[in-house]
């Protein structure tokens, strides 16, 4: 990928994020269509993924098939919103391999806290996509890619839903080689730090809770 951010304007993927926007979709509702707009989204961030041919044999005869190169990707869900869109993408790369980074913000200083870190082995030989449905101020992102880079990953993608243009900034700033795919880049951050127009809190509105 050689943009830092991709928004992915597909007719498909605008329709279903307007529809999660609305305050008075359901929590079931909200979760569906995040499970799809997250296989979208997965399906434009490994566009470009390495294939190699292997031999097979069809019903009419043999030839070179594509099939995809390297060691599996792996999935890095930034908990907890992350899990929303981990679940679709598993069922596009069922063999992807899977990781979590636990990061809560804390609210008042609106920087983030770890409490969780488990990822694959081999993190250096992986393209390593990270995913977190809301890029806001971008602290709580920096922070997992800083985490993910220690661990040995050197090609790295986020994926997102929605981005404010202060979290794409900072992202940026901190981590120029780590490319963006969302389906937004909405207006900006109110002082809250939630984006604006946004969709709220994506964890409450997928899980449920206040
Ligand atoms: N996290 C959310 O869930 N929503 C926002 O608007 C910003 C951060």
């Amino acid at each position: 990928m050689t943009n830092h951010l991709t928004v992915v304007k597909h007719p498909l993927i605008q329709h279903k994020l307007s529809l999660m926007r609305e305050e008075s979709t359901s929590t079931a509702v909200f979760r569906q269509l995040l499970r799809e707009i997250s296989q979208l989204l997965a399906y434009e961030i490994t566009r470009d993924l390495e294939v190699t041919t292997k031999r097979i044999k069809t019903p009419i005869q043999e030839m070179d098939a594509p099939v995809l190169d390297g060691r599996k990707l792996a999935l890095i869900s930034i908990l907890r919103a992350g899990n929303g869109l981990l679940d679709g993408m598993l069922e596009l790369i069922p063999s992807a391999r899977v990781g979590f980074v636990g990061l809560y913000r804390d609210e008042e200083t609106l920087q983030p806290v770890q409490y969780y870190f488990k990822v694959p082995d081999h993190m250096g030989e992986r393209l390593v996509i990270a995913v977190d449905p809301m890029l806001a101020t971008g602290n709580s992102s920096v922070a997992a890619i800083d985490l993910l880079k220690e661990s040995g990953a050197t090609n790295i993608r986020f994926l997102c839903l929605l981005a404010a243009p202060e979290g794409v900034a900072r992202m940026k700033e901190a981590h120029p080689d780590v490319p963006i795919v969302t389906a937004s880049l909405d207006e900006k951050l109110n002082e809250k730090g939630y984006i604006v127009p946004g969709l709220g809190d994506a964890g409450d509105r997928m899980f449920g809770t206040k």
